[in-house]
């Protein structure tokens, strides 16, 4: 496994669509290697989740880890099904270090997607894993977080020492 350079804003890579992965590629070592690496990065910088794209590959993958106790979660060509409910949620982005703002997400999804073996899954997500879910999944559309903000709630966070 090998830590990954994050993509950072102003980045256009970031505005980007990803391309569905070959299902029966998803074993291959190429992909395995790439998921291992997006856990291992995403770990590092304290993400609760990171997409290819984040790491400069444009395949539709994205790893989750909200300490639920059942992650981490690797899905690939994820589609929402379904939305429920509206929150308003502090988000922020490895790609915008030390950013964050309020953004109004779903309080649940079902989303459907391929697990790292390969096999079909179809998940109901709630609150934090609902919002994980959706932001990663607007990165595969060349969306980011503060295209979504709430006018005014952008805010910089000077990083301790
Ligand atoms: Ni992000």
């Amino acid at each position: 496994m090998a830590l990954r350079q994050i993509r950072e804003q102003g980045d256009e890579i970031l505005r980007k669509k990803s391309r569905d992965v070959n299902i029966d590629d998803i074993t291959a070592a190429k992909n395995q290697n790439l998921i291992d690496d997006m856990l291992e990065t995403m770990y590092h910088y304290n993400g609760v989740g990171l997409a290819a794209v984040q790491v400069g590959i444009l395949k539709q993958i994205i790893v989750i880890d909200v300490e639920d106790g059942k992650g981490p979660y690797v899905l690939i060509n994820p589609q929402i099904l379904k939305t429920k409910g509206e929150k308003e949620c502090e988000e922020g982005c490895l790609s915008f270090p030390n950013k964050f703002g309020k953004v109004i997400r779903p309080t649940e999804v079902i989303v459907e997607f391929y697990d790292r073996e390969g096999n079909k899954v179809k998940l109901k997500a709630k609150d934090l894993l609902a919002q994980a879910v959706c932001h990663e999944v607007d990165h595969l559309n060349g969306v980011v977080f503060t295209d979504l903000v709430l006018p005014g709630s952008l805010e910089y966070v000077s990083p301790k020492d």
